[in-house]
């Protein structure tokens, strides 16, 4: 993965298995630097001279320095001239290395705290100078009781005399705290100080430099090759589809699957935007009865997950083979896919859901990949479909999942059950537009339960289904809140639903987080 990128000032982030270390990264994106995650244990002396980092980030994570064969930094990172963070397990661990001291505190530290800057320090430009309080996000146990020679303290916390410390002439920092998560306020721009003010770099990280690009490399790879690529109507297939037209004109095929599993006027949506916005050559098929025949009597979630999965690659590569065949396969994997995270006991990490996608067709064909999204983080293929044209309508989309409304309909799947919810989250998510708050929230829909009530509609007794809606805010789809809708909106909705579509007699809200719950309900 060292070939990513490799025009840009690069930083490369060492994992020491932090829940956060993602959110380094997107930081360093957000100011405009190309950054790469790498998990400590991958990363050696030879890494490090071909990746040619102009700083380096050490990641928390959670180990202790006191315990057996824990995780060490590359004794190299401290020797190549080059500026130096470590963020809590990161900072402990530069320290052990470099000869200070680290000790199990007797008061752990979680949660919101105050460091006072106890020296001035470029880390805290446009922040504060000695004496300021700033708001940070704690979560440690053990901490830093000696500094190496060459550092002083930079903050201290009641709990953490050395919450931030410095070797200016070095261009080492570290920080006890996670500069990286909302949590600390300004932490966004002490990441910044240290990349644009410590290390000195440009922010040359832009999306019109990275489609230039993209586009170069994706010429180089295929050729006069044909690639063919699956739309499910989502952002990242779209974009990827745009981005390979741009580049590969008509060698490009794309394959749209309707699954009859999707929103209301969606298959609609993604053939005029290929067809009529685009003029990308697309195969439409309509495959309704054989997704829902092949779900009849199918009640078990995973099972269900399972048959549309397999279904689905039976249909692409059916249609793939009609239309003529190709050499390569184009998926819109992104970045937090490739990311190897890092595991301390080694063992699987357990399967809550089994995601759809098309893995097994390139054996299956005999297909290469294209993947032209593998750099980027969601936000950024956002703004990509923006730098290419793509609708603001389209882009902002809320995510839908692979299996489409069959993981919305609990129980077995039936085409009546897919219509009544089509209707019942058409209405909600117009309301959700009309009332302005689409783009407030991450992800809205409804879902149609197998229990049905007794309801009482002009003199007469009914017996029909529950619906529930759900919308939630999130930042990335691993944790989400509820949205806290007012009850007006919530009653206006409930009411056009129970008036509009038949089958439906009572609305309920999910007010659930994740975690306990998940967004979708299987
Ligand atoms: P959960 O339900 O796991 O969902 O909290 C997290 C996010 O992932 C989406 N999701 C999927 N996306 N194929 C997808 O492409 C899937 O099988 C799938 N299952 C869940 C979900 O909509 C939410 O955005």
């Amino acid at each position: 993965m060292t070939d990513l990128a490799p025009h840009h000032e690069r930083v490369l982030v060492i994992d020491f298995g932090s829940q956060v270390t993602q959110l380094i990264a997107r930081r360093l994106r957000e100011s405009g630097v190309y950054c790469e995650i790498h998990p400590f244990n991958q990363v050696d002396d030879a890494f490090l001279d071909r990746f040619g980092p102009r700083a380096v980030i050490l990641s928390g994570g959670p180990a202790s320095v006191h315990g057996e064969g824990t995780p060490r930094a590359p004794q190299r990172v401290f020797e190549m001239d080059i500026p130096v963070l470590g963020i809590c397990y990161g900072e402990q661990t530069m320290c052990a290395q470099l000869g200070g001291g680290v000790e199990a505190a007797e008061e752990r530290e979680f949660g919101r705290a105050d460091i006072e800057i106890t020296a001035e320090s470029p880390l805290f430009d446009g922040i504060g100078g000695v004496g300021h309080q700033e708001r940070v996000w704690m979560s440690h146990g053990d901490r830093v009781d000696a500094i190496p020679t060459g550092f002083h303290p930079i903050a201290a916390s009641e709990n953490a005399p050395f919450a931030a410390i410095a070797d200016e002439a070095r261009r080492f920092y570290g920080v006890q705290f996670h500069p990286e998560v909302v949590n600390t306020p300004r932490g966004a721009q002490m990441l910044r100080n240290f990349t644009h003010k410590i290390a000195g770099l440009s922010g040359d990280w832009t999306m019109a430099a990275f489609k230039d690009e993209a586009i170069a490399k994706i010429r180089e790879q295929v050729g006069a090759g044909r690639v063919i690529c699956g739309l499910s109507g989502g952002v990242d297939s779209s974009v990827a589809a745009v981005l390979i037209h741009e580049a590969i004109g008509d060698q490009l095929v794309c394959v749209f699957v309707d699954t009859g599993l999707m929103r209301a006027g969606e298959a609609d949506q993604v053939v005029s935007l290929f067809r009529e916005h685009y003029n990308i050559p697309l195969v439409a098929a309509d495959e309704e009865d054989r997704f829902l025949t092949a779900l009849a009597g199918q009640s078990d979630p995973e099972k269900k997950r399972k048959t549309i999965g397999k279904l689905f690659i039976d249909v692409f590569e059916e249609k793939a083979k009609a239309a003529g065949g190709a050499d390569f396969l184009a998926q819109g994997t992104l970045y937090p896919d490739v990311i190897e995270s890092v595991s301390f006991d080694g063992g699987p990490s357990v399967t809550i859901k089994s995601h759809h996608n098309v893995g097994g067709l390139p054996e299956r064909m005999n297909m290469k990949l294209v993947e032209p999204l593998r750099e980027l983080f969601k936000d950024e293929v956002r703004a990509l479909g923006r730098e290419l044209g793509l609708p603001d309508s389209f882009i902002g989309r809320h995510p839908f999942p692979g299996p489409g409304l069959a993981i919305r309909i609990p129980g077995e799947v039936t085409k009546d059950k897919a219509d009544i919810l089509r209707k019942a989250d058409a209405i909600y998510i117009e309301e959700i537009r009309k009332a302005g708050l689409y783009d407030s929230i991450w992800q809205a829909f409804a879902v149609l339960l197998p229990v049905q009530t007794v309801g009482v509609m002009g003199d007469a007794r009914t017996y029909d289904n529950v619906l529930a809606l759900r919308a939630v805010t999130s930042t990335d789809g691993m944790t989400a809140d509820y949205f806290p809708f007012d009850h007006d909106f919530l009653g206006r909705v409930a009411t056009r639903i129970i008036n509009e579509v038949r089958g439906v007699n009572r609305v309920v809200y999910d007010v659930t987080s994740k975690p306990p719950g998940t967004i979708e309900w299987e």
